[in-house]
C-alpha cells in the first residue's frame, strides 16, 4: 500500500491529513483507544486491525505505591512489528508509563524537588528520567504533575510542586523542556504529559477523587498558572483530572478543555483521560450510561480514552447514528497522529534493545538480555506481569546507574533538604565520639523513594546507617537500635541521637489521603523517651507531605525535613549532618502547626477582618494559634543571610511597563551557604480582592562569610494580572507593596503605583 504519509520531507500538517484521509472510522478510534500493559500475544487481533493507539504500563489505576516487573524493550518491539509491519496502516503505538521522579535513577519526590528552588536541577532530572525511560521502549511519561495543592491530607501533595502558581509554573517549565528538550524526535526525549488538568487538589477534605469548589477568579489566577506556564513549554500532551468542579466533572467540560486549554491557551498536542474517567462520568451522574460518557467525553475535548475502552466500544456506533460530529473525531485524531509525528515514530517506531535509542527496524540480533538494557534491569525477583520476559538463566546484574546521573540524584536530594530547627547549632555534628541511630529510616532502602516509583531498585539504594557509618571517622561509635525502648537505653550515653522518623511512601501519593497530619501512631512516644536524659536529638523527617510536628518544635534540637529523597537520599541527608553540604531547601508549601488550621496557605486573602489587624477575633481560632509553623519559603541554613538597602528601579509602573527592584544580601555568618532570595507582592486595592502577597520571583545566591552580594528582579506589569471583575486578565492601576525576604513572612519591605 502507498504511504505518502511516510515522507519525512513533508510538512507536519500535509503528512497527517494525508494519513487521516486514508483512515476507517474504525481505524480513527483505535487512535482514541489506550490499554494497559498490552502484549504481543495478548492484543495481537487488535493490532493488527489498527485497534489500539496507545498502551501504558503501570501495574494499576493507582500504580503510585505497587511496583511491577517494569518494562522490556523486545517486548515492546515484539508489540510495535505488529502494528507498523501487520496492519493496514501500519501506525505505530505510543508507549507510556508514570516517570514521575526518575526512571531507574529516582530523584527525590517531586514536592521536595519543588523544596530546592532549582529549576535548573529540576529540568536535569526531567531529562535523565526521559534518556533512562527512552532506552526502556518508552515515548511518553505522565509528569510534571501541576496541582496546586494547599491541603496536605491530599495524599497527591507528594506528586506537584506545593501551593504556589509562581513556582510551579516556573518548574513546569523546567520539567517540560527537561523531558521533551527542543525536538521530541532527539535521542531521549519523551512526550510530558501536564497532570491533572484542572483543580484535581482542591479535593474537599483533602480527600482523593473527591469533589472540588473552585471560583472561576481562583481557578485562573492559581490553578491554572503552571498548565499555561506547561502550554507555553509546548508540552505534548494534557491529562484531564478525576474531579468535578461544582458539579462539571472536568473530563466532561467543553468549557475548560476544549474552550480554556485547548481554545484560549492554545494548547495544540493531545489530552488523554485519566484512567477510566471517561467511563466514571457515570458515577458522577453527569452522563445516564457509556454512550453518553463517550459523547460528552469527546465532545469536550477528551482525545485518547485511557483504559475505560468505553471509546473503542461505543464512539463509532455514536458517530455513525450522528450523535457525535465526526470532525471532533478527526480533530482527536489528527492531535494523536500530531505527536506522533513530533517523536518520530513513524520512521523510528522501534527502540534498540543495546541502548541505542528509537530505530527504524528491529535489530536482527538479540540482546544478549537484561545486560543490554542501559537502565531498566533489575535484579530482584519481582511478580511477574504480561509485559515481562522471562530473563534468560544466569543473568547478569543489570547495568547500574551512570555515575553521572546518580551525581545529579545527590546534587537535587541535598538541595531539596530543609532544616527547619537548629537549636544552638547543634549541627552540622562536630566531632561526636558515639551517635546513637534510631526511627524506621535508620535502615530504610526503597522507602527512600516514596511514592510513584515504578523502576527503582532496591540494590541502588544505600541506607542512613550504611551512609553514616561510610561517612563518620572509623573511631566514632554508632549504634543502631530501631526498638524505641532500646534506643531510650542506649540514648543516654550518646553524644547525638539522630532519630530517622516520618511517613511510609504508602501513606501519600494516589488514592492515600490523610485524615491527620501528625506523625503516623507511636513514633511521637519513642521520641518523647528519646528526650529523657538531655541528649542532642536531631530528627531526620522523612515524608511525602507537610505533617504537623508542633512537639518537635519544641523539643528536638534539629528537624531536617528530607521528604522521600530517592536513591541518593541518605548520602544527601549524611552530607547536610555533617557539613559536607549546607542545606539550602525551603519549603513549597506552609506547614500547619495541627491538621485543624487546614487549609492554611501564604497567599490567602485579606478578608474584612484580617488576623493581623489585631481585632479581638478576627478570622482567629480562640484555641490556638493561626500562624503556620513553618511558612511557606522558609527554610535554614549553616549560616546567615541579612538583607538590606530594597531599591526600586522606579516609584511607578505603566501597566505596560516594568521596574526592577533589587536588594543587598549580606552572609553574616561564619561559613559559606546559599540563600533563596524571594520577592513578594501584595495588589493593595483592586476591582477583586487580592492575596495578601504572592510570589513573583526567586533567586539563589551563593555568599562567602562576610561576603555580599546583590539580588536583582525584573518585574513585569503582566506579572501583576489577575482575574479582573469584568472577566478580563490584566493589571490595574493601584498601589502595590513588595518584599525581598527569606520567607512568605519576612524581608524588607518597598512600594510602587501603577497609575491610572
Ligand atoms: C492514575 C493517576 C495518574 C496516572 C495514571 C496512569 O490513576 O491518576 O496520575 O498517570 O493513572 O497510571
Amino acid at each position: 500500500m502507498n504511504r505518502p504519509w511516510l515522507d519525512p520531507q513533508l510538512p507536519e500538517p500535509e503528512r497527517i491529513q494525508l494519513l487521516l484521509g486514508t483512515m476507517t472510522l474504525r481505524e480513527k478510534v483505535g487512535q482514541m483507544h489506550q490499554i494497559a500493559n498490552v502484549t504481543s500475544t495478548s492484543q495481537d487481533e487488535e493490532l493488527r486491525a489498527g485497534g489500539i493507539g496507545s498502551s501504558l504500563f503501570a501495574s494499576g489505576a493507582w500504580a503510585g505505591n505497587q511496583q511491577d516487573a517494569g518494562v522490556r524493550v523486545e517486548g515492546l518491539n515484539a508489540v510495535q512489528r505488529i502494528a507498523v509491519e501487520e496492519s493496514p496502516l501500519g501506525i505505530p503505538l505510543i508507549f507510556a508509563r508514570d516517570v514521575i521522579h526518575g526512571f531507574r535513577t529516582v530523584f527525590p519526590i517531586p514536592l521536595g524537588q519543588a523544596a530546592a528552588w532549582d529549576p535548573e536541577s529540576v529540568g536535569r532530572a526531567a531529562e535523565i528520567a526521559a534518556l533512562e525511560a527512552a532506552a526502556a521502549g518508552l515515548h511518553w511519561t505522565f509528569t510534571p504533575m501541576l496541582d496546586i495543592a494547599r491541603d496536605p491530607r491530599w495524599g497527591r501533595i507528594a506528586e506537584g510542586s506545593g501551593e504556589d502558581p509562581h513556582l510551579g509554573s516556573i518548574l513546569a517549565t523546567a520539567a517540560v523542556r527537561g523531558y521533551q528538550g527542543d525536538d521530541l524526535r532527539d535521542e531521549g526525549r519523551i512526550a510530558a504529559c501536564a497532570k491533572h488538568y484542572i483543580g484535581y487538589g482542591a479535593a474537599e477534605g483533602g480527600r482523593d477523587y473527591n469533589s472540588t469548589q473552585i471560583g472561576p477568579r481562583t481557578l485562573r489566577d492559581v490553578y491554572l498558572p503552571p498548565f499555561a506556564a506547561a502550554v507555553r513549554a509546548g508540552v505534548a500532551t494534557v491529562m484531564a483530572s478525576f474531579n468535578e468542579i461544582d458539579g462539571i466533572p472536568v473530563t466532561g467540560s467543553h468549557e475548560l478543555i476544549r474552550d480554556l486549554l485547548k481554545g484560549e491557551l492554545g494548547f495544540d498536542g493531545f489530552v488523554v483521560s485519566d484512567w477510566g474517567a471517561v467511563g466514571e462520568l457515570i458515577a458522577h451522574g453527569f452522563a445516564a450510561d457509556a454512550a453518553e460518557a463517550v459523547r460528552k467525553s469527546v465532545e469536550a475535548g477528551i482525545d485518547m480514552d485511557m483504559v475505560s475502552g468505553l471509546y473503542d466500544r461505543h464512539l463509532a456506533a455514536e458517530v455513525e447514528a450522528g450523535r457525535v460530529d465526526a470532525a471532533l473525531v478527526d480533530d482527536a485524531v489528527r492531535r494523536i497522529l500530531r505527536i506522533k509525528f513530533r517523536l518520530g515514530l513513524f520512521e523510528r517506531p522501534y527502540t534498540d534493545p543495546g541502548g541505542g535509542g528509537r530505530i527504524g527496524a528491529i535489530p536482527a540480533r538479540r540482546g544478549p538480555g537484561i545486560g543490554t538494557m542501559p537502565f531498566p534491569g533489575r535484579d530482584r525477583v519481582s511478580r511477574p506481569t504480561n509485559v515481562q520476559q522471562t530473563p534468560p538463566a544466569g543473568m547478569t546484574q543489570s547495568i547500574s546507574i551512570p555515575e553521572s546521573h546518580r551525581a545529579r540524584a545527590r546534587r537535587l536530594a541535598t538541595r531539596s533538604l530543609v532544616l527547619l530547627k537548629n537549636t544552638d547549632s547543634v549541627l552540622p555534628l562536630r566531632t561526636p565520639k558515639r551517635i546513637l541511630l534510631t526511627g524506621a529510616f535508620a535502615r530504610a532502602r526503597t522507602e527512600l523513594f516514596g511514592t510513584w516509583t515504578l523502576d527503582g531498585q532496591e540494590s541502588d539504594v544505600t541506607t542512613i546507617e550504611e551512609a553514616l557509618r561510610a561517612a563518620l571517622p572509623a573511631e566514632v561509635k554508632l549504634e543502631t537500635k530501631l526498638f524505641p525502648d532500646e534506643a531510650v537505653v542506649y540514648g543516654r550515653y550518646a553524644d547525638a541521637i539522630i532519630a530517622c522518623i516520618g511517613e511510609h511512601p504508602i501513606r501519600s501519593g494516589e488514592a492515600n489521603s490523610t485524615g491527620t497530619i501528625d506523625l503516623p501512631p507511636g513514633q511521637l512516644e519513642a521520641l518523647k523517651g528519646l528526650r529523657a536524659y538531655g541528649v542532642p536529638l536531631i530528627v531526620v523527617v522523612f515524608a511525602g507531605r507537610p505533617l504537623a510536628l508542633p512537639w518537635l518544635a519544641d523539643h528536638a534540637d534539629a528537624i531536617l525535613y528530607a521528604w522521600h529523597p530517592g536513591v541518593e537520599g541518605a548520602g544527601a541527608v549524611v552530607d547536610v549532618l555533617l557539613g559536607n553540604e549546607s542545606p539550602s531547601g525551603r519549603l513549597p508549601v506552609s506547614f500547619p502547626r495541627r491538621t485543624g488550621q487546614i487549609p492554611i496557605y501564604y497567599n490567602h486573602r485579606p478578608t474584612g477582618r484580617p488576623v493581623e489587624g489585631g481585632l479581638r477575633g478576627g478570622n482567629r481560632y480562640c484555641d490556638g494559634p493561626d500562624t503556620p509553623l513553618y511558612p511557606f519559603g522558609f527554610g535554614l541554613g549553616y549560616t546567615t543571610f541579612e538583607y538590606s538597602d530594597l531599591r526600586l528601579s522606579s516609584a511607578s509602573m505603566r501597566t505596560d511597563g516594568e521596574i526592577e527592584i533589587r536588594a543587598t544580601l549580606r552572609n553574616s555568618g561564619a561559613v559559606a551557604g546559599e540563600e533563596v532570595a524571594q520577592l513578594y507582592v501584595r495588589d493593595l486595592a483592586a476591582s477583586v480582592s487580592r492575596p495578601v502577597k504572592e510570589l513573583k520571583g526567586f533567586a539563589r545566591i551563593a555568599l562567602a562569610p562576610g561576603e555580599s552580594g546583590e539580588v536583582t528582579f525584573r518585574l513585569l506589569a503582566t506579572d501583576l494580572a489577575f482575574s479582573r471583575l469584568d472577566g478580563s486578565v490584566g493589571v490595574e492601576p493601584g498601589g502595590f507593596r513588595c518584599w525581598i525576604g527569606p520567607d512568605a513572612t519576612r524581608g524588607i519591605e518597598g512600594g510602587f503605583d501603577v497609575p491610572g
